[in-house]
């Protein structure tokens, strides 16, 4: 367990991006109720991530972690959650198959609500409002009394995350995820798409192997984890309040877990020395990211690694690098190199989104397809020149048929970003971006482990 830790010792260091609830006392009573809550993840399932992402630090498995930029009220309904599940699960199999690696699989959804903002205030038209921090918070409507920071929401969110997870569960466990269901999981709206082809190619190959397997004995019947998956749930741990309020001691060990998610990470805005959020990620057990923007020196980093994994145990930390197509390939390798010379077992994954954000001449965010794939191309470069594994992907992506990304083989123009833009916060990559990017990315890890084989032989 760390030293001189509290659930509540964040509270004596600098705490950034927290909304100013303007009625304590009902923040307290909001907090008192979810401390009373039932868990929503348990301690042993954090325990058995964190194993299965030591495996991706040592190489021999890859991370993809993906979904919303932020969740929202308005958009929770059973068929978002399963279309963004299933576009997972389609990237999850292109990626297994063609690299011959486990894909750990990682949602961003149960949980992913308190959103970081580059401006304490948002002014329209010459209207100064507080900003929208996550409908965990206030709401997103303009006006004043929305933006108000209301302690209720937590327990609105703790509602609706427990809901979505239930359901993840029952698709991960209930037969949803059978691998003889491949074909079934495709979206009737891409049919447009080039890869959709080439995904029904994968299924059908999949389909042959799962009938030759089924002839030699080994089916869903002798074999009940081909028809189950392990999913797992994670968000940004910025909202500490909450965070804390979901925390509990495990019986068996002792330890500390935030039992709002299996992994939480600390955004590029709070991961300066001497942050609250980094002092509350000290204390808990969970698997646990950082984000890496251009500001981070390897020294900084090196001493952030001492603090949140002093015992150095594999798969504690993943390390989620977004720099920017342009930046990539400058600062990666100075933070591969410190880590690597000084032997901290860390998970590499590349958020290709962060840094590739662009306002459109209409005035919408977006971000281009083609500088995605860029950072994501830097990305392997990178560590295939430094010999350490690319081992993970994080995208802001649903399974929906929405126009937030500009790009991709069904080319979405800066003109056609009007016809479905439903993101709450940042541009996300709709189902047939995503699964272009996971042949993209299929075809760079197939040539990771084509090196590698050629280096052992
Ligand atoms: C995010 O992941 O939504 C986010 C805000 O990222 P970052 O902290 O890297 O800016
Ligand atoms: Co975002």
């Amino acid at each position: 367990m760390a030293a001189n830790w509290a659930p509540d010792s964040w509270t004596d260091a600098d705490a950034r991006q927290l909304p100013d609830y303007p009625d304590a006392a009902a923040l307290d009573a909001a907090t008192e109720t979810l401390r009373n809550y039932p868990p929503l993840v348990f301690a042993g399932e954090a325990r058995n991530l964190t194993e299965s992402l030591g495996e991706v630090a040592a190489g021999r498995a890859f991370l993809l972690q993906g979904g919303d930029c932020a969740e929202s009220f308005a958009e929770f309904h059973p068929n978002n959650i399963r279309d963004t599940f299933r576009v997972i699960l389609q990237m999850a199999v292109v990626l297994t198959f063609a690299s011959k690696l486990p894909v750990v699989k990682l949602g961003r959804m149960a949980g992913q609500f308190a959103k970081p903002r580059s401006t304490p205030t948002e002014v329209i038209d010459g209207v100064e409002l507080p900003s929208y921090r996550g409908d965990n918070v206030n709401d997103i409507g303009f006006s004043a009394e929305s933006r108000i920071p209301d302690p209720q929401r937590m327990i609105r969110a703790y509602s609706q995350s427990a809901a979505t997870l239930n359901l993840l569960r029952a698709f991960a466990q209930g037969g949803y995820a059978n691998l003889h269901q491949v074909h079934r999981w495709t979206h009737d709206f891409m049919g447009r798409s080039p890869w959709s082809k080439k995904y029904a190619e994968t299924a059908d190959r999949i389909g042959e192997a799962l009938e030759f397997m089924k002839a030699c004995g080994i089916d869903p019947e002798t074999v009940p984890q081909l028809a189950q998956t392990h999913f797992y749930t994670s968000h940004e741990a910025l909202l500490l309040p909450f965070e804390q309020a979901m925390a509990r001691q495990d019986s068996l060990t002792g330890d500390w877990y935030d039992t709002s998610a299996h992994f939480l990470w600390i955004g590029d805005r709070t991961r300066f020395e001497g942050s609250a959020h980094v002092e509350f990620l000290r204390g808990i057990g969970n698997p646990i990211g950082v984000k890496c923007g251009p500001s981070l020196e390897p020294d900084a980093l090196l001493r952030m690694l001492d603090t949140l994994n002093p015992a150095r145990v594999p798969g504690r930390m993943t390390l989620i690098t977004r720099y920017g197509y342009d930046k990539i390939e400058g600062h990666l390798p100075k933070l591969v190199r410190a880590v690597t010379r000084e032997g901290h077992p860390v998970v590499w994954s590349c958020d290709p989104m962060h840094g590739n954000v662009v306002k459109a001449a209409n005035g919408y965010k977006t971000r281009p397809f083609d500088r995605i794939l860029a950072e994501v191309r830097g990305f392997f470069a990178v560590h295939r020149a430094e010999g350490t594994h690319a081992g993970g992907i994080h995208a802001e992506m649903t399974g929906q048929n929405v126009t937030e990304c500009t790009g991709g083989a069904v080319d979405v123009t800066e003109q056609s970003l009007a016809d479905r833009y439903h993101t709450h916060c940042d541009p996300r990559l709709n189902a047939s971006q995503s699964l272009e990017l996971a042949f993209l990315l299929a075809e760079m890890l197939n040539a990771e482990m084509a090196e590698r084989r050629k280096v052992a032989a």
